[in-house]
């Protein structure tokens, strides 16, 4: 029997290496060309895989077992976000405004770890693993469905990732069937009036005062037509107008995102924010157009094979480090890899106030628990060898 923890016990250092690596040359969402020839070397240093580049800024790579079997797909995202770092950390972005702020670095290196422990394995390993290391997830529509509409992905049969969270605590891990992250979807709204002197109003179609009426019925969308016990966010984020105190603009433009995880519920609200936004704005006399961009669908967990990754879990870090925890309304482009196969997407706890690890994710101070890591790569693994012989 392998001993899983002993494998990444001795995986973490070089992990712990790339990271650091990651952390210091972040790159933005379809600019990752730098990361992608980093990853692209080390998976070439690993030997024994094929490696494929079906975007300019992702990589796949093929490891192909000793004899024949299930084809499974282990996803890391590789990105980073436009934030200034302020961790003061020794090896904090050298990329004036872009950060690894969401984990996505430790992601990267847990997924080169599991790729080079399996790479060891190889001959006595049936089936074929494809790592996917995937640009873009931060920014819509998102790097994945590049990558599914290549083919790269055809003839999975299952398809398994990980995000580690600092809001949870460091060595945990929840897997869970069913919905785990919502939909997400991104609005923008205009509302055009008359624009006119701010002290003759009457002679005006003031679309500020008509936005405001507008935006504070939006807030009645979930609070009055959506079932108290369903889950779903209107959130408006940005507001743009006027440029003078006595000047009252032509328009205003706002936007914001919905997150929810019942496609029927996702369709309503945006049939009420079309509703609300033109019929509010015709009431004044004002034109109210929006449009509604359904960026994400919600990562919905495949039932029978989160039951499996919840086993393979139990297997690598005992019952005492399980703990499932509730669905989030943060957007995942995972889901689209429901398109070519089951998914399981499962959450690794990175959290340690001791290592300043407590911050949100995409906040300045982000950081991880990096010997979070190696629970990842333990539970990974686990379950990439549970799946190939399943
Ligand atoms: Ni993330």
């Amino acid at each position: 029997m392998t001993d899983i923890r002993a494998i990444a016990a001795a995986a973490l250092p070089d992990a712990v290496a790339w990271r650091r690596h990651l952390h210091a040359n972040p790159e933005l969402s379809f600019q990752e060309h730098e990361t992608a020839r980093w990853i692209h070397e080390r998976l070439d240093g690993f030997g024994g895989l094929s490696v494929s580049r079906p975007t300019p800024t992702s990589v796949v790579a093929t490891l192909k077992g000793g004899r024949p079997g299930r084809t499974i797909g282990l996803r890391a995202d590789i990105d980073a976000l436009p934030i200034v770092e302020a961790t003061g950390l020794e090896f904090a972005s050298t990329r004036e405004g872009v950060m690894h702020a969401c984990g996505h670095d430790g992601h990267t290196a847990v997924l080169l770890s599991v790729a080079r422990a399996l790479t060891g394995m190889r001959a006595e390993l049936p089936g074929e693993v494809r790592f996917v290391f995937q640009h873009a997830e931060e920014l819509p529509p998102g790097g994945a469905r590049e990558i599914v509409a290549t083919g790269a992905l055809d003839g999975l049969d299952a398809m398994l990732g990980c995000h580690l969270m600092s809001t949870f605590d460091a060595g945990k891990v929840s897997v869970s069937g069913g919905p785990v992250m919502a939909a997400a979807d991104f609005f923008d709204a205009t509302v055009e009036g008359v624009g006119g002197h701010g002290a003759f109003p009457h002679q005006t179609i003031d679309p500020i005062a008509i936005t405001a009426q507008i935006i504070s019925s939006l807030q009645q969308i979930v609070s009055r037509t959506v079932d108290p016990l369903e889950s779903a966010v209107v959130t408006v984020t940005r507001i743009n107008a006027g440029s003078a105190d006595n000047v009252i603009p032509p328009s205003v433009n706002f936007g914001g995102t919905v997150r929810s995880f019942d496609q029927a519920l996702r369709e309503s609200i945006h049939e009420r924010m079309h509703r609300i936004v033109e019929g509010v704005a015709a009431a004044h006399g004002a034109r109210g157009s929006i449009t509604i961009d359904p960026a994400f669908d919600a990562v919905i967990n495949d039932v029978a094979l989160a039951a499996q990754v919840e086993e393979s879990a139990l297997r690598a870090v005992g019952e005492a480090q399980f703990q499932r925890i509730p669905p989030m309304m943060g957007g995942e482009d995972f889901s689209i890899y429901a398109r070519v196969a089951p998914i399981t997407y499962w959450f690794v706890g990175a959290r340690n106030p001791e290592k300043g690890a407590e911050w949100p994710h995409h906040h300045p101070h982000f950081t991880v628990d990096e010997q979070a890591m190696e629970t990842a790569i333990a539970v990974m693994t686990q379950a990439v060898l549970d799946q190939l012989s399943a």
